[in-house]
């Protein structure tokens, strides 16, 4: 068997021309963009990267961004302080903070801060409890495009086995969760899953990912997952992006699984550019909360 590539990029593609559209309905209508505001502690090449990524994508769909740049010194006060100004700017609709933080900073007390109106994210405590409870305000943004990946490729998960390898905050535990809603951001068969969750401490751990009729994988291990850990006919997501040498590959070994899958998600071109995409469909969904009802803010 050779699977069927899911191609991502082509998929975000369209959601960011969909979210285009409706950006400029929204100016019409408010006169005045959204705007998303990241920061971005100190230097680290691939934050830097990716931050620039998101306001590229911002400027092409009519979304306004700004970095907001701090040196690696800054303090976990300087920082809250900042995030302080941002909550109180209504100019402000989307605010993150770009991970990972220099370890002098107590990243908690710093996620924690960010109004949870603002957290496009969707790391606070409580849109993560919203989003657990089947009431979202946003979706995590990786976690949402890889249903919406799932959805847009007509892969059905309602009453399948979808296995997560991983049980990160931001991705594995928002997975499971989403999985397992009886409503997805697609609708009834975007979710209804049975899901297990695999992790450092699990025992038999491929027994358990070739029960998979859908395996999500994000471990941050290059290459990890083989052939002889899936199932024939099995969806493969690959949610890892991991540098080796000059080359970028993901958790899953993509040459031996796309033998045996029947549907696999490339890196990079995967999972990767559905994040962006959702983090624009959070900035203009915070906006048109705030905008639409500002005495609840
Ligand atoms: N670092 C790696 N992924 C993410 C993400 O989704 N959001 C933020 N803020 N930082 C990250």
């Amino acid at each position: 068997m050779t699977a069927r590539i899911l191609d991502g990029k082509a998929i975000a593609n369209a959601i960011r021309q969909e979210i285009s559209v409706e950006v400029s309905t929204f100016r019409e209508k408010f006169s005045t963009s959204p705007k998303l505001v990241a920061v971005l502690v100190g230097e680290d090449p691939a934050s830097q990267v990716y931050v620039r990524n998101k306001e590229i994508a911002c400027q092409k769909s009519g979304i306004e961004s700004d970095i907001r740049r701090l040196s690696a010194t800054t303090t976990t006060e300087e920082l809250l302080a900042a995030l302080d100004a941002l909550n109180a700017d209504s100019s402000v609709h989307g605010i993150l903070v770009q991970l990972p933080l220099p370890d002098i900073i107590d990243a908690r007390r710093v996620l924690d801060r960010i109004d949870p109106k603002k957290d496009v994210d969707a790391f606070s405590p409580e849109n993560v409890g919203l989003m657990f409870q089947g009431r979202p305000r946003f979706l995590p943004c990786t976690p949402h495009g890889v249903m919406q990946l799932l959805d847009r490729c007509e892969i059905a998960i309602q009453g399948k086995e979808v296995v997560v390898v991983g049980r990160s905050d931001i991705v594995g535990k928002p997975l499971v969760s989403l999985c397992l809603q009886k409503n997805g951001p697609r609708g009834p068969s975007n979710a209804n899953a049975t899901v297990t969750c695999c992790h450092s401490q699990t025992h038999e751990l491929a027994q358990i990912t070739r029960r998979a009729d859908i395996l999500l994988v994000a471990i941050g291990k290059p290459n990890w997952v083989t052939a002889s850990m899936v199932k024939p006919g099995a969806v493969v997501v690959d949610i890892g992006i991991n540098r080796l040498g000059d080359r970028l590959v993901g958790d899953v070994d993509f040459d031996s699984v796309s033998q045996v899958a029947s549907a696999i998600t490339p890196v990079p071109g995967g999972v990767g550019p559905l994040t962006i995409a959702m983090l624009l469909e959070n900035t203009l969904r915070a906006a048109e909360q705030q905008l639409s009802s500002p005495s609840k803010l």
